[in-house]
Order: C-alpha cells, then sequence, then structure tokens
C-alpha cells in the first residue's frame, strides 16, 4: 500500500473541474476611494423592507438555533395561499439565480444546449456551462430586443432549455402575453422553457398589458416560471426565490435544491413581506416614477437610453460606456458597465436624476 506521504509527493495540486477556467466572471462595479452617494449599480431596491417585515425575520432570528422547515414548507404553503397556485406546483430556493442552477442541473446533460438572450443577465452563460451544457447566446434585435424568431429558429435535437428574461436584464425590453404563447406554440414539449421574471412588477401596464406567466403553466407544462423576493420585496439581501411550474418539472427540481435552502430568517421575511401588499405597490409606484424622471434626465443629456420596463435603465453607449461609468463614479454614483456596450443605471432612489444631471451636464 501506498503512504499518504508517497501520494502527495506523486500528486499535483486539486484540479478544479475544466469548465471552471472557462466561465465568465460576474462583473463588479468600479472601486473608487471618492465616497459613495449612490448605488446604483445592482437592480436592488434602494428601500429597506417594511417594519412587519424586519420584526418577522427578527423573530425568526430569535429561534435560530433550530434548521427551519427542509424544503421551505410554510413559505410554500404561504405562496399557494397568496398566488393560488397548488403547493405541488411550486418550489423555494435562495433566490431566482440559486433556482435557475437547480433547473438546469435537474434538466441538462452534458452536451446538450441552452439557448438565451444576450445581452442578458450576466449569470445565464455562467449557470450554463456550470450545468455542462453548450451555451447557445442568441444576439438581441438592433432595438435590445429579444429575438424570439431567431431563439426558436435556434432550437434543435440537443437543445435541452430555452431561457426567457422578460423584461430583459439589462435592457429593461419586455413582451407581452400574445408573443409568448405564440414562441411556446413553437417549442417542441421536450424543451423546458424558463421564463425568469425577476422585474415583472416594475412593466407599466399601459406599455405592455400586466399578465402572469404562472397562468400558462397549465397549459404548457413545459414552461417554468422564475420569480424573486429580491426586487419589489427590498429582500435582495436575503435572498429568496420561487418557482412556478407542473408537477413534473417542480418534482424533479425539489429534489435536486439542498435541504433546507432558505434560512428561518429569510422564510419568516419573504411570507410577512407577501402579506404586506401596500408595500409592494409603493415600490412599484416609486420605480415607475423614478424611471421616468431618469429617462426625462437623460433625455435633457442629449444621452442615448432604451425605454424600460425594469428598476433599471441601458445606456448603449458602445466604447464610451466606460468613461462614462468612470465619470458617474467620481461623483460618487456607482453604474455596472459592460465595457464595449453600455451602462446599467439602477433607478428607484430619489434624487438620482438631479445628481446625474450634476455629474453630467458640466460637460
Ligand atoms: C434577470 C434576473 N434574474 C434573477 C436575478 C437574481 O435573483 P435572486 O436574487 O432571487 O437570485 C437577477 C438579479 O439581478 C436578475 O437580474
Amino acid at each position: 500500500m501506498t503512504s499518504p506521504s508517497a501520494i502527495d509527493a506523486a500528486s499535483p495540486l486539486p484540479a478544479p473541474h475544466a469548465v471552471v477556467a472557462l466561465l465568465p466572471v460576474y462583473s463588479q462595479a468600479p472601486r473608487s476611494d471618492v465616497p459613495l452617494r449612490f448605488r446604483a449599480s445592482s437592480n436592488e431596491s434602494a428601500f429597506p423592507p417594511p417594519p412587519s417585515v424586519i420584526a418577522a425575520a427578527q423573530f425568526a432570528i430569535a429561534r435560530a438555533n433550530r434548521y427551519p422547515a427542509i424544503n421551505g414548507t410554510e413559505l410554500i404553503e404561504n405562496l399557494s395561499l397568496e398566488t393560488g397556485l397548488a403547493p405541488s406546483a411550486l418550489a423555494v430556493a435562495d433566490g431566482a439565480l440559486s433556482l435557475l442552477q437547480h433547473v438546469l442541473t435537474a434538466f441538462v446533460t452534458d452536451g446538450q444546449s441552452v439557448v438565451f438572450p444576450w445581452r442578458s443577465y450576466e449569470a445565464y452563460p455562467i449557470c450554463v456551462q456550470l450545468a455542462g451544457a453548450l451555451a447557445r447566446p442568441i444576439p438581441l434585435t438592433p432595438s435590445h430586443e429579444h429575438d424570439l424568431p431567431a431563439m426558436s429558429a435556434a432550437v434543435d435535437s440537443a437543445t435541452a432549455a430555452i431561457i426567457l428574461c422578460n423584461p430583459n436584464n439589462p435592457t429593461g425590453t419586455a413582451f407581452g402575453r400574445t408573443e409568448l404563447v405564440e414562441f411556446l406554440e413553437g417549442v417542441p414539449g421536450n424543451v423546458l422553457v424558463v421564463y425568469d421574471e425577476a422585474y415583472r412588477d416594475f412593466v407599466d401596464q399601459i406599455e405592455i398589458p400586466t399578465f402572469s406567466a404562472t397562468d400558462l403553466v397549465a397549459e404548457y407544462p413545459n414552461l417554468v416560471v422564475l420569480r424573486t423576493f429580491s426586487k419589489v420585496y427590498s429582500l435582495a439581501g436575503l435572498r429568496v426565490g420561487y418557482l412556478v411550474g407542473s408537477e413534473t418539472v417542480t418534482s424533479a427540481v425539489r429534489r435536486v435544491i439542498p435541504p433546507f435552502p432558505l434560512t428561518g430568517a429569510a422564510i419568516a421575511a419573504a411570507t410577512a413581506a407577501l402579506a404586506d401588499h401596500g408595500f409592494r405597490e409603493r415600490m412599484v409606484a416609486v420605480v415607475q416614477s423614478e424611471r421616468a424622471r431618469v429617462a426625462g434626465a437623460l433625455t435633457d443629456l442629449g444621452i442615448e437610453f432604451v425605454p424600460s420596463q425594469g428598476n433599471f435603465l441601458w445606456l448603449p453607449l458602445g466604447e464610451a460606456s466606460e468613461a462614462l461609468g468612470q465619470r458617474l463614479r467620481a461623483h460618487g454614483i456607482a453604474v455596472r458597465v459592460f465595457p464595449g456596450e453600455g451602462v446599467r443605471i439602477t433607478v428607484g432612489e430619489a434624487g438620482l436624476a438631479e445628481a446625474l444631471v450634476g455629474a453630467l451636464a458640466e460637460g
């Protein structure tokens, strides 16, 4: 038998899976010594959760010696009451992003491919490659929207899943129910459609009549909808997400989700947040009005932007993006820069429109 020291001497260092070195790195706002005045870089809510939610989380923290329910059962029951969906159609975990990873783990095998819009949420290519799948990014249209016909056409016998992001992060463009149904009609039933609606609450219903993709799950059992508490419910710091899918999809994903995916504080906070309809409505109203104010400021400044349905605005500035990001950071405003492509500015915080004018108007 080989002694442990002989193994040590002969072995190279532990090698990560080959895909790890190829994964794109999630971007960050540029660093600066200038004190931060506006954190407009991560599509968070600018507002802390309401007192009822904080109190519920604190109550749960006082019982943190115990594990919470193994599958987040209480939250699933509350979501069921709130949405009218059967508990068997729901699964919860620590954020929509985790759920996406679990969905891909459950449904995608090595060598299959996943079609997704690009540019879109930067975690998509990371999750897809981690699942061992081939990434099939489909460019947005010149007007920064999902190219649904091209995405449909990209589906082939190797396609395991398609991701849709509506409204799209970072461009803020959105499509309606008719386009979604038309798309679903064209997708083979064995291809999973993962529909990420992290920003759906901020859609202006005059522009895109509100619809719930979750209503389509009964008709399209290959559709799975991802939702999050990180945006309109102001709970990004606790990470809670849920998915709605057919029983086949949901039961498979539940088997993949690790036990106790949510902390007791997260479950309690999300449950209390669901009950506070007034807070949600106020958040939607604030984001929509601040979005209009920032859009107005950009228009006055003569800076190109894409009309948005999310809590952010996309400035497709190409090579000028980094300079704009640096200039804003020098004025204490952190935004997300995608070098060579554009700048994404999260909206919601009062005074941001004026601060942008102050930073950019002086030539
Ligand atoms: C499109 C999209 N989906 C999901 C997420 C992450 O949601 P969660 O915090 O619930 O993981 C984000 C966060 O920015 C996002 O932009």
